[in-house]
């Protein structure tokens, strides 16, 4: 794991960024796994600047998201959908058909898993995975477990999670479950680049960076992956 260390959140999105461009320069094919969160959105503006600057085009890019809530129209302000389209995509030359956003009102949660897990691979596989991580250390939504979770799947969210996300949720209740790329599916990526920002992150970044590879900390099985940087404000690393 390589860990670089930023002044503040903006200094850490515009490497983040450069990461990204980076590879969208080398392949414009390429395929993104993307994150949503407080802590992309600063990336995704970057990103959408660089657009707008003629740096770099989604034209041919294709992108895969970790995680959507169930039971939640795709269209609430809350729906991973939405929060994709308002933070990124609506501002850049993406095109809808490229764009794989789980179905988290799917009837048979099972085949939407497999269906997008079957995607994945069919596009040849994600470049470079963008991670944000919970203050109990989940990526995605692969909440602390006693063993690593594999591919894409319908979980039930912890009370630490729905403690921190409750406080988008003021006109219909937060729901409870939600479908996730796996750790096995979010480990295949070729990349990873995790982002973590503030002082709630620093026990999680900690664990994640100097505890064992456990399950009860899912993040901490990317020190196992071959080609993962963790982008960290001072808040985040204040810990290691
Ligand atoms: C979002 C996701 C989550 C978040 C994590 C951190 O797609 O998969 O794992 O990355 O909950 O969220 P923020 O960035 O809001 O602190």
């Amino acid at each position: 794991m390589e860990i670089r260390i930023f002044e503040n959140a903006n200094e850490l999105a515009l490497a983040a960024a450069d990461i990204f461009a980076t590879q969208i320069k080398k392949n414009p094919a390429s395929v993104l796994g993307l994150a949503t969160g407080a802590s992309p959105v600063p990336t995704y503006n970057r990103l959408i600047e660089m657009y707008k600057a003629g740096e770099i085009s989604f034209a041919d890019i294709r992108t895969f998201n970790l995680d959507e809530y169930c039971d939640l129209p795709k269209d609430d302000k809350n729906s991973y959908y939405t929060f994709m389209h308002e933070n990124l995509f609506n501002a850049v030359d993406i095109k809808e058909e490229n764009v794989h956003i789980l179905d988290g009102n799917a009837e048979d949660a099972e085949k939407e898993a497999a269906d997008f897990d079957a995607a994945i691979v069919a596009a040849g596989g994600i470049d470079i995975q963008l991670l944000g991580i919970g203050n109990n250390g989940h990526i995605g939504f692969n909440e602390p477990a006693d063993e690593f979770t594999t591919g894409t799947f319908k979980v039930k969210l912890t009370d630490s999670t729905l403690q921190a996300n409750s406080r988008y949720f003021d006109e219909n209740p937060m729901p409870h479950y939600a479908l996730t790329m796996g750790v096995g599916s979010i480990m295949a990526a070729k990349k990873i680049v995790l982002i973590a920002t503030g002082p709630a992150k620093a026990q999680a970044i900690h664990d994640t960076v100097k505890g064992e590879v456990t399950a009860q900390v899912p993040a901490s099985i990317l020190q196992n992956h071959a080609d993962c940087v963790l982008l960290l404000d001072k808040a985040a690393a204040s810990l290691l």
